[in-house]
């Protein structure tokens, strides 16, 4: 019996300091039902009376030797495995980022493209405010009080005098009356008008507005510049055509067409088989504007031209649902 104890002892101290040996194993090899241990236990009634008080003894000293050791064991390999996992998972906060994969707004893309194309024909950028004075918006410009555009369907008034700017074209007023001629400016931004959202319509969008005023300009300039500005947008096959229009702040008034890009005129799916585009509202500014803005009409005359951000956006992603634009679906955006 003390020789198998012996032995038994030797043998489980080298098992339990053997580290690739499963704690749980050991438990089971010494302590389980058909343990090793166990077995050694239940042997013990073999014993003469007299030398089993020793024996047991003997026994229950190993039992707890194993018993610590294992769960010395497990808590060790616990540890272990923990310090593995924290390492594992470590987040290095002074690493550098994953490139990022930030893009322009289809919007903003389109707006800095016409900005380029300006600029480099010697505009300058002009801003104004939102929230306008019903004068800038209308009076300024030659709107009569019983104009449609004046409707509340179509503006949001604040006030009888302040309401949200339903076009850029205040900001003519503004430069014109801050800066003496020769003026070229366009003015990028906000406008608002009570439209009920749908795919071409939203009560917020973006329009450019543009502004020539100097000795002796033509509708001819006029013509030049939208042709350049055509060109630099949709390719130098583009061509233009005037249509004839009227808008109150501008005589003569034209609607202006590009050349479809897409089929280059013959008629396609883009230009829904017109073969032209519309694409901005134009016109020599009207001599009373000019005079509400104190330039004198007898020596200088100028043009002026407003379009839509929203809808050279479109044409130019190819996007037909104008909601697209305003829903930051990062699915939809990380595709520009
Ligand atoms: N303001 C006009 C509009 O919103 C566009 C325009 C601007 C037309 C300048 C002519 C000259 O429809």
């Amino acid at each position: 019996m003390k020789e198998k104890l012996e032995q038994m002892r030797a043998e489980a101290l080298a098992a339990l300091s053997d580290r690739g040996l499963d704690p749980e194993t050991l438990r089971i090899r010494y302590l389980g039902k058909k343990g090793e241990l166990t077995a050694l236990l239940r042997s013990m009634g073999e014993l003469p009376p007299e030398e089993r008080p020793a024996a047991g003894q003997a026994v229950n000293a190993l039992r707890v030797m194993i018993e610590e050791g294992i769960e010395k064991a497990k808590k060790e390999r616990a540890a272990a495995s923990l310090e593995k996992k924290l390492s594992a998972e470590k987040i290095d906060v002074t690493l550098p980022a994953p490139a990022a994969s930030g893009a322009l707004h289809p919007l903003t893309a389109v707006q800095r493209e016409l900005e380029d194309i300006f600029c480099g024909m010697g505009f300058e950028v002009a801003e104004g405010p939102e929230v306008e004075y019903d004068y800038y918006n209308f009076v300024a410009l030659n709107i009569p009080e019983d104009h449609p555009a004046r409707d509340t369907q179509d503006t949001f008034y604040i006030t009888d005098k302040i309401l949200l700017r339903s076009q850029t074209s205040p900001v003519q007023v503004r430069t014109m009356e801050k800066k003496k001629p020769p003026i070229r400016m366009i003015s990028p931004g906000r406008v608002y008008r009570s439209d009920a959202v749908d795919a071409t319509h939203s009560p917020l969008f973006h329009q450019l507005e543009g502004l020539v005023v100097d000795r002796g300009v033509t509708m001819g300039d006029l013509k030049g510049t939208l042709e350049i500005f055509a060109k630099q947008l949709f390719g130098e096959d583009t061509r233009i055509r005037f249509r004839p229009h009227h808008f109150p702040f501008t005589e003569p008034s034209a609607e202006v067409d590009a050349s479809c890009f897409a089929c280059g005129g013959k008629g396609c799916r883009v230009c829904k088989g017109e073969g032209w585009i519309e694409i901005l509202g134009a016109g020599m500014v009207h001599p009373f504007v000019l005079s509400n803005c104190g330039i004198d009409t007898d020596v200088y005359s100028g043009f002026a031209f407003g379009l839509g951000v929203e809808r050279i956006a479109m044409l130019r992603y190819k996007i037909d649902d104008m909601r697209l634009l305003y829903e930051n679906d990062v699915r939809f955006l990380s595709q520009f």
